[in-house]
């Protein structure tokens, strides 16, 4: 499209029939125009300063007067009929193309809304952030200790003699080469040593971590699983400081009617030991008693291996698994739900710590 017509000699402003070639010209030229930017284009050549009619118009003043008034009028509705049909393809135009953005920003304010799943945290660890809490709400300290253990302070630091059962091939993995006495630890007590070997008494410390045994995975068994440890090492700390102090974490873990019972048992590590048994009130099937874990007062030896002397200061531990707790506090029947992380086991938890 250009903006004069080379070449088109200027139409004289009394030749009717001149005149109206160049209107219907310039008629056509706007119906052809199928966008906006193509009509401003027709509407420049058509109508702009040096468009047929535009100088035609211009001619007007040089005629004889008796002209004029012909010339004049026969301008004016040509003009007219120029600028009318500018006008009405303007507004077809504007019309399709508002049309046009409507359809394409069209929002379906209907469809199903696409949402990103959100994930969960696994409720082993919001279990394990829980138990942490409700210790780190009594002043006590959280530590940590390798999965990869010495055998010493997995064992013979807490008082296992050397043929005990426990350190047999059919419940530990042990790392080669034999030589290096490197296990995986089998549970959370040589983090019991470690932090008194660290740290200077008193120490309250939880431990919570992973542990490995060679158990087959069951409904009620896995070979990697979680535990937590609880050390306390004072002075003239006491049997009743044990028991106040479970007592405390089961209430806070199982509602104001829990209690707590302890039943004598036997650990290298502790003397005397004890079974720690847990009335949960909300149990499946109604209250009742659970086995929970194990504790009792360091053994001596193990605070001398400690480098701590026995006879100024005394401790309490105890033991439990974060599995089992799981299992029973939130009536999970199946182990192997835990392991196979599949996201929906999760987010029936929810987000809860
Ligand atoms: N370590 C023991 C286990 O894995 C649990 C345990 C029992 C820990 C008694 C303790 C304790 O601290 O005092 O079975």
């Amino acid at each position: 499209m250009t903006e004069t017509l080379p070449g088109a000699a200027i139409p004289n402003p009394t030749d009717e029939a001149a005149i109206t070639a160049a209107v219907d010209q310039a008629v056509a030229a706007i119906a052809g125009a199928a966008t906006l930017d193509e009509l401003k284009a027709v509407r420049l050549a058509h109508t702009g300063e040096k468009s047929p009619l535009s100088l035609a118009n211009r001619e007007i003043g040089k005629l004889p007067k008796d002209q004029k008034a012909v010339a004049g009028k026969l301008m004016g509705s040509s003009r007219g009929r120029v600028n009318k049909a500018l006008a009405d393809r303007t507004a077809e135009l504007e019309a399709e193309n508002d049309a046009r953005i409507l359809l394409e920003e069209t929002v379906d304010v209907t469809a199903a809304p696409r949402r990103r799943r959100a994930g969960a945290r696994h409720p082993l660890s919001t279990l394990q952030d829980r138990v942490s809490d409700i210790f780190v709400g009594m002043g006590w300290e959280i530590a940590e200790g390798p999965e990869v253990e010495s055998e010493w302070f997995n064992f013979d630091a807490l008082n296992f003699k050397p043929d005990h059962p426990a350190r047999e091939m059919q419940d530990t993995f042990f790392v080669e080469p034999p030589e290096a006495h490197l296990l995986m630890r089998t549970h959370t007590s040589p983090v019991q040593v470690r932090s008194m070997l660290e740290r200077e008494v008193p120490i309250y410390v939880l431990c919570p971590g992973k542990v490995f045994r060679t158990d087959e995975l069951d409904s009620t068994h896995t070979p990697v699983f979680h535990q937590f440890e609880g050390l306390a090492i004072d002075r003239k700390l006491s049997m009743a400081d044990l028991r106040g102090t479970l007592e405390h974490f089961a209430r806070q873990m199982f509602g104001d009617e829990a209690q707590i019972r302890l039943r004598p048992n036997y650990f290298p590590f502790t003397e005397p030991s004890a079974e720690l048994d847990i009335f949960h009130p909300g149990a499946k099937g109604g209250p009742r008693w659970i086995e929970w874990g194990g504790c009792g007062m360091v053994n001596p030896n193990v605070l001398r291996a400690a480098g701590i002397d026995p006879d100024i200061y005394s401790g309490f531990a105890f033991g439990m698994g974060i599995e089992r707790t799981l299992m029973f506090r939130n009536e999970v029947g199946d182990m192997r739900d835990m392991i196979e992380g599949d996201v929906r086991f999760s987010e029936h938890f929810g987000m809860e710590i």
